[in-house]
């Protein structure tokens, strides 16, 4: 009998691997080819925005299916909740990042966005590396 807590965790997990994948893939291509045309990175900048926002949900819907079997949430302490802390402040500096380039990235110049794309690599890259910590040290 497959126990419906580990699928909530699995679908969950699935989720948020993508969005991982899509945040940090995202801004890696758009860094390391040749500049892209704009139309295509606003095309991207969506995408990796519904990276951030599935990170954000998942990672909310991971505390809340804690919180429903075990009626609170992980008991987790020093590296682990400031590795949890890291992740949520990339996660919406990323949102943030990805709306600012969604509302202004028309009238800014090819270093500008690229300065951007950096940006969101970073806040990807460091996120992904948290989330490691927090997996081992809780
Ligand atoms: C609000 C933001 C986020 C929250 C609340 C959150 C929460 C969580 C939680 C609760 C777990 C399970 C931890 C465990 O297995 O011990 C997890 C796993 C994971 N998260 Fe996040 N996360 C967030 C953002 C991110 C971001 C932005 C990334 C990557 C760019 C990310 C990547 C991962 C990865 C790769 C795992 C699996 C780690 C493993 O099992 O080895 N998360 N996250």
């Amino acid at each position: 009998m497959i126990d419906l807590q580990d699928l909530g965790y699995a679908i969950v997990q699935v989720v948020h691997n993508f969005g991982a994948t899509a945040v940090v893939g995202g801004a890696a291509f758009m860094l390391y080819m040749a500049p892209q045309p704009a139309p295509l990175q606003r095309k991207l900048a969506w995408l990796v925005g519904f990276g951030w926002g599935a990170q954000v949900l998942s990672g909310m819907v991971f505390g809340a299916i804690s919180h429903y079997y075990y009626g609170k949430f992980p008991d987790i302490h020093g590296i682990a909740i400031a590795a949890l802390v890291v992740k949520m402040l990339c996660a919406v500096s990323g949102l943030a990042m990805v709306a600012l380039y969604l509302r202004y990235a028309d009238g800014w110049a090819d270093r500008q966005r690229h300065v951007a794309w950096q940006i969101l690599f970073v806040l990807g890259a460091t996120a992904l590396t948290a989330a490691a910590f927090l997996r081992w040290f809780s």
